[in-house]
């Protein structure tokens, strides 16, 4: 587990905790500053250990979530020794050969991986894991969506920012300079998450939002629309996505069909004040969706609003999941494509 000090690395070591994953040994890796710090799980304490050519020999399987400059430089070495790598990082989303893949969406993808398989950006999970259903049943032409992005999509030093924030505006005193973000985001929302990269106008997050869709969904020609916000909630992203279907879908059918879904919980009684909110996903596994509506001006459109735990099914739950999958589907160690 690379990056296991980090907001993702502990949920990850949480999760694989709470399914009971099997494995022999575990052992946590992060940065030189943290080697030697003990982490606890359950009957046993992990010591963390820095990354170096020796330390990473002799593993089946390496969990990565210490960003995209270590699972560049770490993660073709760890798959060199033989590991397979389910990595957090956008470093290896797009490239041709790293199946990008949601535990309940496209599994089938990881029979091809070459040694290192990539976990999607949380806002995409969330999505696809709604969409997908909606994709077999009656196609889909065009999606349009908005995030809504707790600050623990930045890691545990934006927590810390917007907690500082709120309190400074609360006790009326002087704010902190924004660190983290280019603007206060304490009672506020910023239509920026990450950056717009090379005078893009649309930033990175919104760029992989639109790519990885089409990815995961196995549909290039898909056509998306993202526009991502940041907002001062610490954990749960919410999406309001506009769907156009192929063939008409009614909101009701929708409704069932979602129900059905693995991974997916129904929460929609809007009059009696019954919709996802980030408070009600934050902890749990499933994508929540509700307001699932017609879209007044075209006929073949539904809106839905998805919210999920950035941190769980975002990026842990879905990670143990491929790990389990992989163990699975026999393509740990030896069995793994040459
Ligand atoms: N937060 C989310 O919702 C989310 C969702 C999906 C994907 N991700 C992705 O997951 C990754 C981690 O995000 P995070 O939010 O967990 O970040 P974070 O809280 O800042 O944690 C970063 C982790 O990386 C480790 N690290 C830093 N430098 C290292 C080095 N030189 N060698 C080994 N380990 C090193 C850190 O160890 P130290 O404690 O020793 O510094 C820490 O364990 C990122 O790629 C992010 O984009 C995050």
């Amino acid at each position: 587990m690379v990056g296991a000090t980090g907001a993702v690395g502990s949920t990850i070591l949480g999760v694989m905790r709470e399914r009971s994953f099997a494995a022999d040994k575990i052992v946590p890796f992060a940065s030189e500053r943290s080697a030697g710090r003990v982490i606890d799980y359950g009957d046993t304490d992990l010591s963390v250990t820095a990354l170096s050519d020796e330390s990473i020999q002799g593993f089946d399987l390496a969990l990565f979530s210490a960003g995209s400059a270590i699972s560049a430089e770490w993660a073709p070495r760890f798959a060199e020794a033989g590991a397979v790598v389910v990595d957090n990082s956008s470093q290896w989303r797009m490239e041709d050969d790293v199946p990008l893949v949601v535990a309940e969406v496209n599994p089938e993808a990881l029979d091809g991986h070459r040694g290192i398989v990539a976990n999607p950006n949380c806002t995409t999970m969330q999505t696809v894991v709604a969409l997908k259903p909606i994709l077999d049943a009656a196609g889909i032409e065009r999606l349009v969506m908005s995030s809504y992005q707790a600050v623990s999509g930045t890691g545990q030093k934006a927590v810390d920012e917007l907690h500082r924030q709120a309190e400074a505006v609360l006790d009326a005193k002087e704010l902190p300079a924004p660190v983290v973000y280019p603007h206060q985001i304490a009672f506020n929302v910023l239509p920026q998450v990450e950056s717009f990269k090379d005078g893009d106008d649309y930033t990175t997050e919104e760029r992989k939002c639109m790519r990885e869709t089409r990815k995961i969904l196995g549909r290039e020609e898909l056509r998306v629309s993202a526009t991502c916000a940041r907002v001062p909630v610490y954990t749960g992203h919410s999406v309001s996505a506009n769907v156009e279907t192929r063939d008409p879908l009614s909101p009701e059918e929708c409704r069932e069909l979602l129900a059905a879904a693995p991974g997916v919980l129904v929460v929609d009684d809007p009059a009696n004040g019954l919709y996802p909110t980030p408070l009600d996903a934050a902890g749990r596994d499933e994508v929540l969706v509700g307001r699932i509506r017609r879209d007044p001006s075209h006929d073949r459109s539904l809106n839905l609003w998805i919210v999920g735990d950035n941190l769980r099914k975002g990026a842990a739950t879905n990670a143990v999941q491929l790990a389990e999958l992989l163990h699975v589907r026999g393509l740990l160690g030896a069995a793994r494509a040459a």
